[in-house]
């Protein structure tokens, strides 16, 4: 895959899409040890074919965003929350932590050296970061893997819902994404590989993702394969499921947060009934890279609920929108330790 440059990419409109940047981080554990991590230029991996991410998916990852302010400087949104996770994913899944201090400087070198990357504020576009750790080495029993390679790389991203503050459409899935006692809460490939296929099923149907609902009783909302859900209810509360099978999500505390403080709404995690969506006015996903996309309708049982509109964002789920991203790119003002200025 050739080199992505800068000079000729359409800021105006990037998707959510893999792009060869000039640089990454890559560190690796040996001998029971991280060994000294830098830049590379090299985007391939060359592991053993006995690898345990290979058979056994020992892997987890993150996903963060560089933001360009108006005055050109380049920031992060709370990186260190993405750090505490992936320590918390690695741990998951017996894998080696990767020091949280560090793993805030290695993303800041990456966002610095792919800075021609980080798209010009005032479209929207985001460098999207991969922080990701895999199990290497040759390993065939179930075990877990005798080396480690932790790289972030990084791309240029605009939408990751098509169409951006305009509504899309979910459908609830049949199928389960996570156990209560599973990795729900851990970021680790094999909860997204199980989403695949209802995710699939969802856009057959003309759907832009499906809603998972709790694996017990298939009765509580829990969230979309790549995102949390939330509502705003018609008495003005901003509410988000709870469970023990979903995302810690970055974006929903940020959201309940700032609901509660910015917006003086009520603000509450808590089970969320499929068959109550009649309490909200709004609803919507939110995650690093589906930012804020506002729930037009939601399918279950074959009828369609909607929500404010299927072709217009409510007017709450715009505050937030405006105060989250206003936060991010730095034209609002950001709570104590929220943003960290990379250069
Ligand atoms: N839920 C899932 C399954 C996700 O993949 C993501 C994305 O990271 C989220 C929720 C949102 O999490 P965050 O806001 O930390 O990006
Ligand atoms: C993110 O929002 O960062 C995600 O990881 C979602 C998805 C692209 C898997």
């Amino acid at each position: 895959m050739a080199k992505a440059d800068a000079s000729k990419l359409d800021w105006n409109n990037l998707g959510f899409e893999y792009m060869d940047l000039p640089y990454r981080y890559t560190a690796h554990w040996k001998d029971g040890e991280w060994q000294e991590g830098g830049l590379t230029e090299d985007s391939t991996l060359h592991i053993s074919e006995a690898s345990p991410v290979l058979h056994y998916g020992q892997s987890a990852f993150e996903g963060m965003k560089a933001y360009r302010t108006p005055d050109n400087h380049i920031q992060l949104f709370r990186p260190d929350q993405n750090a505490a996770r992936f320590k918390r994913s690695c741990e998951r899944l017996l894998m080696p932590v990767f020091p949280e201090d560090k793993f805030v400087d290695a993303v800041k070198q990456v966002a610095k050296a792919n800075a021609d990357f980080v798209p010009p504020y005032g479209n929207g576009g985001t460098l999207y970061i991969r922080p990701l750790i895999i199990g290497t080495g040759g390993v065939i029993g179930v075990h877990q893997a005798p080396e480690y390679i932790f790289t972030i790389f990084a791309m240029p991203v605009g939408n990751y819902f098509k169409g951006g503050l305009t509504p899309v459409n979910f459908t609830t899935s049949a199928y389960d994404r996570a156990a209560h006692k599973g990795t729900g809460q851990a970021k680790v490939g094999g909860n997204y590989a199980a989403s695949l296929l209802p995710a699939e099923n969802a856009h057959e149907n003309g759907f832009a993702d499906c809603v998972y609902l709790d694996p017990v009783e298939h009765k509580y909302i829990e969230e979309v394969g790549s995102a949390n859900f939330f509502g705003i209810t018609k008495d003005g509360v901003f509410k988000t499921p709870k469970s023990p099978s979903i995302l810690p999500s970055v974006t929903k505390y940020s959201l309940l947060w700032l609901a509660k403080n910015r917006l003086g709404l009520g603000a509450s995690e808590e089970r969320i009934d499929v068959n109550d969506l009649d309490q909200f006015a709004e609803a919507g996903a939110c995650g690093t890279a589906a930012v804020i996309s506002p729930l037009g309708g939601l399918e279950h049982n074959g009828k369609l609920h909607v929500f404010y509109s299927e072709t217009e964002v409510g007017p709450v789920t715009k505050k937030l929108y405006d105060t989250l991203t206003g936060i991010q790119f730095g034209t609002v003002e950001a709570p104590e330790g929220w943003v960290q200025r990379v250069e």
